[in-house]
């Protein structure tokens, strides 16, 4: 497990251990690619980031993370991996998040996509993603770096 705070000086509990933090976690983040490249979503107010929300009453983490990234790019994931948990630890609350890594099966126009601009396909993400206004906050902090270097190992569970 690795400690560290996030860009809003929140404190982060990272591990790749199945679900060491809770079982029945609120929320999921999706590292997506597709045909060799990152997808990623473009959140009208947070700026560019993996697809991930909340998971429903009555949904597995992994059904939101279906449904998740479908409304925030239109994709369709062909085979989900579970990478790792965070636990967020926030003045007003804690929250904890699974990470999960999606080889992309198609991507389909849509109408809307929820709170988002939709889907962005990057062939690298930029080196300077954490000084970069374009980049949502989830996007800056170890969380990113850390479960890409696992997914590049290709030990995800
Ligand atoms: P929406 O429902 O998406 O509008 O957001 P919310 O403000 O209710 O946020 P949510 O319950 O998703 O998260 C609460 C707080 O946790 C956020 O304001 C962030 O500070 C923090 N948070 C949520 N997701 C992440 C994440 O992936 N990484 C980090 N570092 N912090 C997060």
């Amino acid at each position: 497990m690795i400690t560290f705070q996030d860009y809003y000086q929140n404190t982060v509990r990272l591990s790749f251990a199945f679900q060491p933090f809770s079982q029945s976690p609120k929320h999921v983040w999706v590292i997506c690619k597709y045909d060799g490249k990152w997808l990623l979503t473009i959140h009208k107010r947070r700026g560019i980031e993996f697809p991930g929300g909340k998971v429903e009453e009555g949904e597995t983490p992994e059904q939101a993370a279906y449904r998740e990234v479908m409304e925030e790019t239109g994709a369709s994931i062909r085979a989900l991996k579970y990478v790792g948990q965070y636990e967020v630890s926030g003045k007003a609350e804690t929250i904890i998040k699974n990470i999960y890594f999606a080889d992309i099966e198609k991507i389909q126009k849509k109408e809307s996509y929820f709170e988002t601009d939709g889907p962005i396909l990057l062939t690298e993400l930029p080196e300077n993603i954490q000084t970069n206004e374009k980049y949502s906050f989830m996007m800056k902090d170890k969380v990113l770096t850390e479960s890409i270097k696992k997914i590049g190992k290709g030990d995800v569970l």
